[in-house]
């Protein structure tokens, strides 16, 4: 299973690349707000630390503009993936990109279909929202089972990309279904290390060598 970080932060991106647990990133409208720069600088610097797929969000709504936009993004680097929102005109711009051979995210994914039009547009990967439908009194993780069922009746190549992870158990059970990726925000990504039995057992394996030492 591939893990992106979903972030614009570059300290956060520098960091959990360090640990050897990165093989891309995701970037939204929000998240590039957030770093507080424009998307092609971000875009650019995040190549520069990442060598995997990196994804960003086109903001134009009718195709023609969501093209424009894409070739424009692809043009910074190889790894550049372009994330087009589900609708009639992502999936238009969506044909044509996967046409072309340029790597495609389809975003806000909340069910099955739309996921299977995404993958019969060529689509790269598409992205389930699991913490947003869970926010919603819905189960995300269903909408991954379902997805990867359809996928795999089909043999479709699109990757399932979990997105929207809020804790940890997201991750176990986008794992256990067989989601090809998931994307995790930094604060989940540093959670998966941790288990109490581990600092204990640790603690206790250190005090024992101080002891033998005496
Ligand atoms: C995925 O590509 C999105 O950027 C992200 O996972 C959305 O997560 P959120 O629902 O926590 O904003």
């Amino acid at each position: 299973m591939e893990f992106f970080i979903d972030t614009g932060d570059l300290n956060e991106i520098k960091e959990a690349y360090s640990w050897g647990l990165i093989d891309g990133v995701t970037t939204n409208p929000s998240l590039v707000a957030k770093a507080g720069v424009d998307q092609k600088t971000l875009i650019k610097e995040i190549s520069q630390i990442v060598d995997g797929p990196i994804s960003a969000e086109v903001i134009s709504t009718q195709a023609e503009g969501m093209l424009a936009e894409a070739y424009d993004l692809a043009k910074i680097h190889d790894n550049v993936v372009i994330k087009l929102p589900m609708t009639k005109d992502g999936m238009i711009a969506c044909n044509e990109l996967s046409r072309n051979n340029i790597n495609t995210n389809i975003t806000l994914i909340f069910s099955a279909n739309q996921a299977l039009l995404a993958a019969k547009n060529g689509a790269t990967y598409v992205s389930p929202f699991i913490g947003r439908l869970d926010d919603i009194g819905q189960t995300g993780m269903q909408l991954i089972s379902e997805i990867k069922d359809i996928f795999d009746n089909y043999a479709f190549t699109t990757k399932i990309l979990a997105a929207s992870i809020r804790h940890v158990d997201h991750v176990k059970t986008s794992a256990l279904i067989g989601s090809d990726v998931a994307t995790i925000p930094y604060k989940v990504l540093a959670q998966l290390f941790n288990h109490p039995l581990t600092d204990s057992g640790l603690k206790k394996f250190l005090e024992d060598h101080a002891k033998s030492m005496k």
